[in-house]
């Protein structure tokens, strides 16, 4: 796992070193935390143009509570990294209205987009951001409906919030990202990492539509590395 994350955070400041005011989609939850972590290390001074979306939030769940993705990013990024809030997109999880917050984040995405880096954890049943596995995918910022595997996630689990919906960026949103990494850490991820690289794509496993995309770098432990590996990837082991 500490590989893993250096070598993610590395990845990471390389990206900004090359394009310093580029759009990074920060995902949240256990995976990239070590990488966060990582960059927080550093010097603020390579950040200072550099400006962040938020991929997902759960709705209804307070700005400021410490299951919330928003206090997850402003602890492990955008604090120790200085980013001034003109620099930081954050979907609001405590809106009446959710719609129509989805509805300003996309709008933000049509006028600034698209996003340059977008880091991505694997959930546990495929899902990317919120876009759950279902028969449809939803392509722009929406309000998603969860699945009990995402309400059984580490952060919320046990809430006393009764947290009945996700906001999340959609798959368009992800997809024409210029280069995505996606992060994969731990044995329970073994099952869900196969069925990906099974190649089959299909809405019931919504990170298999990355496969349809040119650009992008899958970043894992040792524990998930399969024995054989599909034809045509390009394997580093680092
Ligand atoms: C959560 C988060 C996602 C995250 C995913 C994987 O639902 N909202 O942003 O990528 O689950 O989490 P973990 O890395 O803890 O397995």
């Amino acid at each position: 796992y500490n590989s893993l994350s250096s070598k993610t955070s590395e990845l990471i400041m390389k990206q900004v070193r090359a394009n310093p005011q580029l759009l990074i989609c920060t995902a949240t939850g256990g995976t990239p935390s070590g990488a966060y972590q990582e960059l927080s290390q550093h010097s603020t001074e390579l950040f200072s143009e550099a400006r962040f979306i938020k991929l997902d939030e759960w709705g209804g769940i307070p700005m400021d509570d410490p299951g919330s993705c928003e206090l997850y990013l402003q602890d492990k990024l955008i604090k120790p990294l200085a980013i001034d809030k003109e620099r930081y997109y954050s979907l609001n999880s405590q809106t009446d209205d959710a719609e129509s917050e989805c509805r300003r984040i996309q709008s933000f995405l049509d006028k600034n987009g698209p996003i340059a880096l977008c880091i991505l954890g694997l959930g546990l049943n495929g899902h990317l951001g919120f876009n759950e596995p279902a028969d449809e995918l939803r392509p722009f910022c929406h309000v998603a409906q969860l699945t009990q595997t995402s309400l059984s996630h580490p952060m919320i689990v046990n809430h006393e919030i009764d947290i009945r919906y996700g906001l999340s960026l959609g798959m368009a949103n992800i997809l024409t990202s210029q280069h995505i990494f996606l992060l994969v850490n731990g044995e329970h991820k073994i099952d869900i990492f196969n069925t990906l690289l099974s190649q089959s794509i299909t809405t019931q496993c919504p990170a298999s539509f990355l496969w349809t995309h040119p650009n992008v770098t899958c970043i894992l432990d040792e524990s998930v590395a399969p024995a054989t590996w599909p034809d045509g990837l390009e394997i580093d082991y680092a």
